[in-house]
């Protein structure tokens, strides 16, 4: 940190959505399988935070989440701080007021804590190390995804582009439990794909990404579950290089299914799909069928479905999304491929 009392440090970290999913922990914030993710652009946080230097060294924390006071993420921050404290010394040196927005809307159903808690691991890490990293940037992105795995598990694969790894294979040198690493080399087909995310839902969960995964404890098909992310991840790496989209769409329907059909068996049976969601994919499926182009859905822990497909076909997927929106009236986000975290001046 400079030794000025006070400055201000602006980072901007997009959201990602996993193609192989993370469902299930260990300590730590440690995966029970390695995950792979592709790196969003349109949705971001941006982070500001004012820093003042202060004599004692208790954490002092002032969180605003569009332009209000958020108390419940503040606690949320609080309670992630002291696990990180040991990498961040402006903790003990500065008191942190941080202006936390989004690009997308609250409500828009896409999960924020990745982007947010990525951006407040790139800020605190920067305002830690002042020009440490200046020639550095892998090295800094590896510290950082380290720091946002402990805020939420999927933030630290935010840091990287188009698509990053997490988790220990033996197969893949300088994969890691503990941060997320890029993959490559990715073939062009890849390299830019569209997603259009379809708002089947913006209500709250009934059931938190965190509880979901607890379930995972004393899941009766976790071995196998984690046995199948580790096959299908290694198979997904083999696909991103050589460019097959047949391949792509396989492993991706089937991780999006397999990650609900954990939750539907799990030891307290849950459903975050709705009508809706499962309306989208036939009509996915049957589009796809139709015009023979390659495209496929994905989803996360909840019900809105993420339509995936080479951004140079757009034009050609216009009508399903026309007919979707058409048929269920839903708000649909677009965005694609982006190219990782940014530092704002
Ligand atoms: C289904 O990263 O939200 O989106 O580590 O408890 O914060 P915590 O969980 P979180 O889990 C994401 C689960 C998922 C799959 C994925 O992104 O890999």
């Amino acid at each position: 940190m400079s030794d000025s009392t006070q400055s201000t440090i602006k980072w901007r970290c997009p959201s990602n959505i996993a193609i192989i999913k993370y469902w299930g922990k260990k300590e730590h914030q440690i995966p029970a399988n390695p995950s792979v993710s592709m790196t969003l652009s349109a949705a971001f946080t941006e982070i500001e935070i004012d820093l003042t230097k202060k004599t004692n060294p208790d954490t002092v924390l002032n969180y605003f989440f569009e332009g209000k006071k958020n108390e419940a993420f503040e606690k949320r921050i609080l309670h992630f701080l002291p696990a990180v404290s040991a990498w961040l010394p402006v903790l003990s040196t500065h008191a942190l007021t941080i202006n936390s927005h989004n690009s997308f809307p609250h409500s828009a159903g896409i999960a924020s804590s990745a982007s947010s808690f990525g951006a407040l691991a790139l800020g605190l890490l920067d305002a830690s190390y002042p020009g440490k990293y200046e020639n550095d940037r892998q090295s800094f992105l590896k510290e950082a995804s380290r720091i946002a795995r402990l805020g939420s598990g999927s933030a630290c694969r935010s840091m990287a582009a188009p698509f990053c790894l997490w988790g220990e294979d033996e197969i893949f040198s300088g994969s890691n439990d503990e941060y997320a690493v890029p993959v490559g080399p990715v073939h062009p087909v890849f390299q830019n794909i569209a997603d259009s995310i379809i708002i089947v839902d913006d209500s709250a969960k009934a059931i938190s990404s965190s509880q979901g995964h607890a379930l995972m404890k004393d899941h009766e098909f976790a071995a196998q579950r984690f046995e199948q992310a580790g096959k299908h991840t290694r198979e997904l790496l083999a696909i991103l290089g050589t460019g097959d989209w047949e391949k792509f769409i396989r492993i991706t329907e089937s991780e999006a299914l397999t990650l609900h059909a954990m939750m539907m068996s799990s030891p307290t049976p849950f459903l975050l799909m709705k009508p809706g969601t499962l309306s989208v994919i036939q009509t996915v499926q049957s589009f796809r069928k139709e015009e023979n182009l390659p495209l496929c859905f994905t989803l996360d822990a909840g019900p809105n479905v993420h339509i995936l497909y080479p951004a140079d076909i757009s034009i050609s997927v216009r009508p399903l999304l026309e007919e979707i929106q058409k048929t269920g009236n839903y708000r649909i986000i677009q965005d694609q491929t982006g190219k990782g975290p940014e530092k704002l001046r």
